[in-house]
């Protein structure tokens, strides 16, 4: 073969596998077969041994080539990659309108009519991957950057040169379809003048697949490595390598979002607008020019249009291939772009509109294991709250146990959470290297969490189920029994909603819903700020209890609200206490001493109380569950009061209970007091509405220091609670 004959074949070789190339990686159809296609590469790299001088920079041997570089060169944009403001909901939407409208009314009166197109928006996924500009000079792909600092990139060619879908020749389009994009024959003449002679820069995101993602995970777990934790840092890895064999494996895909022209006779960079008006025709372009199309983008002639196309964005979010953060809206008209121009680090002619998904590290506290309604338990973790997409969450749902050991979570481990829009966030990896050798293996339950019932795990499942059948369903009849109209009356508190918070493990029993938090609801499927806090303030509002509903609430066999009033009069009777004496906080402790020593006959006894009745109530009296219950009703702030002030069935408001001094706040006791015994101390406390609790968070309003404290205090000063002495503390409580 002749070095021309040679030359021939290599370019109708070379133009053959970019043909399959392009449908494969830019169509998504297949053109050829995998076998095919590698005959010819492999002639294509004989011919190019053999005549090595003839090897071209567009040739696909040349996508992976090289040794692995020791340091990335740097090369400055020539117009630099800003970033974009973020957006989160239609009122910031409508707010960055407004702010252009008047920027333009007093800036750019004439161009203010822009706001009345019909397409003023041109809505785009936004991709979660990696900045890249890809400069074209002569059609051919001369260099790829990234980001870098936003004027300085690094210089990453050979990486970006082993993805598939970047040609390394701009594909050449006909002057039809370049009409049908609605270019002018003027302009059409000019581009075509770029591609062939010119410089042509293309700005767009490297993402990594969903699939290609979780493959390589897979592969990265089964070789003990830490997993990736989101697609970014899957691309970014890739390309930031200096061996671009590695980004060759990657399989990373793009797709462009920007153009760049240089005018071929001056060498000034064009500024948008000026040949190619509209940004929806810039993508097409970019999509003749040899690019992956994303068909999702769309021109919008309002704000209502582009609440719409972020809401459909939303719901198949999850189905798309790769992902994405958001939605970029951007103006449609490029004119527009060097008008309105950029404020501080980002531009005012494009908005990034984004998923509230964001991701934070927190800590796990601890494990809860909840019942299923098919008795199987499912583990949720207990977070030290932590702000995500604009909410503060303190839980998230674990799925099950293999997902425990798939993630090797322990608990004091630091993890990542995400949480996207109002969907469930979830724990998506644990940072092994912060762990400090104190963190705590997560054990199965060995019994039932609920009932005490034996666990069990069936062959082949995953799940750990409680082997009693009817677990599940005595319990949430219980609560649903306790938020009752006659009981708590947690208005609200529907049955349906009861077995969400069952389900997903934020509650356990009754007492556990007095200590819901705002970021345990955020926790859950589809819950906004709005609702959550509807729920925590109706909860707060009733935390004050008269006797009787509280006894009817607890679903003590055999006892109806008369029975209840009955025992709620006998307690009351044994105390002796005053008038004002009652409205106060009762204790618990108290009441289940008295219930404890009641001799049985004493309870036959009363009126409408038989032998059945009785041993029902003794039983729950003496019953660990029960106790346990009651301790948490107590600890979770629950106020019992006889109250004598109001009318029975009236709904229980208990008015005076909320004019008192210290209702509500929270005190921790450490190290001793010399005027008073702790026992003392607490009653003071309750007596005065206030709450004693064991630990400090940042929910305790004192921590009373006596001498000797222990960690209590340093755990105040860290957070900042505020530290009184006894002398402090006989002033506020006197
Ligand atoms: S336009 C001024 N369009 O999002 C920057 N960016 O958060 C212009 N991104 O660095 C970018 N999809 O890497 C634009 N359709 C899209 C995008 C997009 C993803 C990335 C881009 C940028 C980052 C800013």
């Amino acid at each position: 073969m002749t070095k021309s004959e040679a030359k021939n074949r290599l370019e109708k070789l070379k133009s053959e596998i970019d043909y399959h190339r392009y449908n494969y990686h830019v169509l998504d159809r297949e053109t050829i077969s995998a076998a095919a296609l590698d005959s010819l590469k492999n002639e294509l790299f004989r011919l190019e041994n053999e005549w090595p001088d003839l090897i071209t920079p567009d040739s696909p041997t040349q996508r992976v080539s090289g040794q692995p570089l020791a340091k990335f060169k740097k090369t400055t944009h020539s117009a630099p990659m800003i970033s974009l403001f973020d957006a989160f909901n239609e009122e910031d939407m409508r707010s960055w309108e407004e702010r252009n409208r008047n920027y333009l009314k007093s800036n750019h009166s004439n161009d203010s009519a822009v706001l009345s197109r019909r397409d003023l928006y041109y809505c785009e996924l936004k991709l979660d991957g990696l900045a890249i500009n890809l400069k074209y000079s002569h059609g051919l792909l001369v260099e790829g950057a990234t980001r870098g600092d936003g004027k300085v990139g690094e210089e990453v060619t050979n990486n970006v040169k082993t993805i598939s879908s970047i040609p390394l020749k701009l594909r050449v389009p006909s002057t039809e379809e370049l009409k049908k994009i609605g270019l002018s024959s003027a302009v059409c003449q000019q581009i075509l003048l770029l591609v062939s002679s010119g410089t042509i820069e293309i700005r767009g995101e490297a993402i990594m697949t969903k699939a290609v993602m979780a493959a390589l995970n897979k592969k990265y777990i089964a070789a003990g490595r830490a997993p990736l934790a989101n697609p970014r840092n899957g691309v970014a890895g890739s390309i930031r390598q200096l061996d671009s064999k590695i980004t060759a494996e990657r399989k990373l895909e793009f797709y462009a979002y920007d153009l760049l022209l240089t005018d071929s006779d001056s060498g000034r960079l064009l500024e948008r607008g000026e040949l190619i008006e509209r940004r929806d025709q810039a993508d097409k372009l970019a999509n003749l020019l040899g690019f992956k199309a994303l068909r999702q983008n769309t021109v919008a002639a309002d704000l209502e249009a582009v609440f719409k196309f972020y809401r459909e964005i939303e719901k198949y979010r999850s189905s798309l291939p790769f992902e994405i953060d958001g939605t970029v809206v951007k103006f449609n008209d490029l004119k527009m772009w060097p008008i309105l121009g950029v404020v501080g680090k980002a531009p005012r002619y494009m908005m990034a509109y984004k998923f509230s998904a964001e991701q934070a590290t927190t800590k796990i506290l601890d494990i809860v294991w909840q019942v299923g309604r098919t008795g199987a338990l499912t583990p949720t973790a207990v977070l030290e709250p932590v702000k995500v997409g604009g909410a503060i969450i303190g839980r998230s749902t674990l799925h099950n146990f293999d997902e425990i050991n798939r993630l090797d979570l322990r608990l004091g481990d630091t993890v990542i959470i995400e949480r996207s829009g109002d969907v469930i966030p979830k724990v998506i990896s644990v940072l092994k290297n912060l762990r400090l050798g104190r963190e705590k293996k997560v054990m199965p339950p060995s019994v039932c969490p609920m009932c005490g019932g034996r666990v069990v795990r069936v062959a082949g499942e995953v799940a750990y189920r409680c082997a009693n059948s009817r677990c599940y369903a005595v319990n949430l009849r219980q609560i649903i029994h306790f938020v009752s109209k006659g009981a708590a009356n947690l208005e609200g508190l529907g049955p349906k909603l009861i077995e969400q918070f069952l389900t997903s493990g934020l509650i356990k029993d009754a007492a556990d819903l007095y200590s819901i938090r705002k970021s345990d609801l955020l926790s859950l499927d589809r819950y906004g700020e709005t609702k959550a806090d509807k729920i925590v303030a109706m909860i707060n509002a009733r935390r004050s209890l008269t006797l009787d509903r509280f006894i009817y609430g607890l679903g003590i066999r055999h006892v109806g609200e008369e029975t209840a009033q009955l025992l709620a009069d006998k307690f009351s009777d044994y105390l002796n206490l005053t008038k004002r004496e009652k409205i106060f906080h009762l204790a618990i402790t108290e009441l289940i001493k008295y219930f404890q020593n009641i001799k049985l006959e004493d309870l036959e006894n009363l009126p409408d109380v038989g032998p059945i009745v009785a041993r029902s109530l003794s039983d729950f009296w003496h019953s660990n569950v029960s106790l346990k219950l009651l301790e948490k009703f107590e600890n979770n702030g629950v106020d019992l009061s006889l109250n004598p002030l109001a009318e029975k069935n009236s709904g229980g408001a208990l008015i005076n209970i909320d004019k008192m001094a210290l209702r509500g706040k929270i005190f921790v006791l450490t190290g001793t007091l010399n005027g008073l015994t702790r026992g003392e101390a607490k009653d003071k406390i309750k007596a005065k509405g206030g709450r004693v609790k064991e630990s400090v968070t940042r929910d305790t309003a004192y921590v009373v220091v006596g001498t000797n404290p222990g960690s209590k205090k340093e755990q105040a000063e860290k957070l900042g609670v505020k530290i009184i002495n006894e002398k402090e503390f006989l002033k506020i409580i006197n």
